[in-house]
């Protein structure tokens, strides 16, 4: 008797281990399909414009009225909690980032989201508000989704000089070219749910030495910002924010984090990379009011926003932690759009 339910036992782990494994086989298959070989070459072999070699040394301008506008809107980009945040008079920022903390190398690093030939890419048709919006309008978005704060006006001297060096960065770029090196990395969307324990331990061993084990990262007091920003928390990006979405937070932090890490030198797998990124974004942030206004044509809204509403029958948590694959094939076949984050 005692041998029949050791065998029994033993029988039914069996069966449920190699239930598990079979499950967890499948979940690592990765359906999504690159639409086109130009894509697959884009995913497999990310190249970058010859422009990102430029010398964007804003210390060997001249003292001319433009380049001190240049100047400022560099220092604006770099030390934001200065010019434009809460160590400001302005204080129209409402955590102490810098643009620089996601832009990196002040906007001119490739596959960083980058600066370089963003004037000519604008004005732009703009899923979020269903309209084309100008350069001035996307500095805002950010202000008040990244930065949790308030836009600056159009008009004003700091607002200027941040246009004034983004068009001196994207001087040598082509009017409205598809630069190489733009936006960020595309990797490859696991098609499974975020593992939020293999999140926790890419996490513990990617990220903890400068952005601590409680995601709060450093702050300088005798500079009013941070060395290492925080990821979550009340002085962190809100909701609303693109770094809020698990798909753009993971092509962030796959090509260019843990710090060093480039876009042909990445250190995480794209798995690390997904799993990291759910991690964070599971955590507290600040919220945004009017969210729900976000996306008129709810059809253009990224699969990964995090809010409702949402023109699927998708739940909340899956807009939030996946599968994707399945709710951006439903955009592919319904709307014929193609969506990557
Ligand atoms: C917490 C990270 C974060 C911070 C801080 C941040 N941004 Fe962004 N920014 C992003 C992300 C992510 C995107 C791309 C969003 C997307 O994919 O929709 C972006 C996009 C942009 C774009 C459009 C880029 C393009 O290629 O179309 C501009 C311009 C911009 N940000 C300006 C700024 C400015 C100016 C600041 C500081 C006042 C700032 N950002 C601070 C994360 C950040
Ligand atoms: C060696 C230090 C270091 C490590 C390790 C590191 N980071 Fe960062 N991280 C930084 C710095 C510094 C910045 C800001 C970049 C700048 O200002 O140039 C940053 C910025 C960020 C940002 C955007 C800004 C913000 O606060 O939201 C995210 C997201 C991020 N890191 C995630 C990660 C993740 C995830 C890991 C682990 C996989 C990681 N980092 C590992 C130093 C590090």
């Amino acid at each position: 008797m005692k041998d029949f339910i050791k065998i029994l036992s033993s029988l039914i782990f069996g069966v449920i281990f190699w239930a598990c494994n079979t499950v967890n086989t499948d979940s690592n298959l990765v359906i999504y399909q690159p639409q086109s070989e130009l894509e697959l070459a884009e995913m497999n072999n990310p190249e970058v414009d010859e422009v990102f070699k430029s010398d964007f040394d804003v210390s060997k301008l001249d003292d001319s009225p433009e380049n001190q506008m240049i100047k400022l809107g560099y220092d604006i980009i770099k030390f934001s909690p200065k010019y434009v945040g809460p160590e400001s008079n302005l204080k129209l920022t409402g955590n102490h980032l810098a643009c620089t903390n996601c832009h990196l190398d002040a906007g001119t690093k490739p596959y960083s989201a980058p600066y370089v030939g963003v004037t000519n890419r604008f004005p732009q048709y703009k899923g979020r508000s269903n309209d084309t919006i100008s350069i001035e309008q996307r500095i805002n978005g950010c202000m008040m989704r990244s930065m949790n704060g308030k836009p600056l006006a159009e008009n004003s001297k700091e607002m200027k000089a941040i246009v004034a060096y983004m068009t001196w960065l994207s001087k040598n770029t082509e009017p409205k070219n598809k630069l190489k090196g733009k936006g960020f990395l595309k990797p490859t969307i696991p098609n499974r749910k975020i593992d939020y324990n293999h999140g926790r331990t890419v996490f513990e061993n990617q990220c903890v030495s400068c952005h601590g084990i409680d995601g709060q990262g450093a702050f300088d007091e005798s500079k009013g910002q941070y060395t290492y920003p925080p990821l979550w928390g009340s002085d962190s990006y809100n909701i609303g924010a693109g770094m809020g979405r698990v798909l753009t937070a993971m092509q962030f932090i796959k090509g260019n984090m843990p710090l060093g890490a480039t876009y042909d030198n990445p250190t995480l797998t794209d798995e690390e990379a997904y799993d990291v990124a759910g991690y964070i974004n599971s955590m507290t942030r600040p919220s945004k009011t009017n969210l729900s206004q976000d996306f008129p044509d709810l059809k253009q809204k990224p699969v990964s926003s995090p809010y409702p509403p949402y023109a699927d029958k998708f739940s909340q948590l899956q807009h939030q932690f996946g599968p994707f694959p399945e709710i951006i094939d439903y955009y592919q076949n319904t709307y014929g759009l193609k969506k990557t984050k």
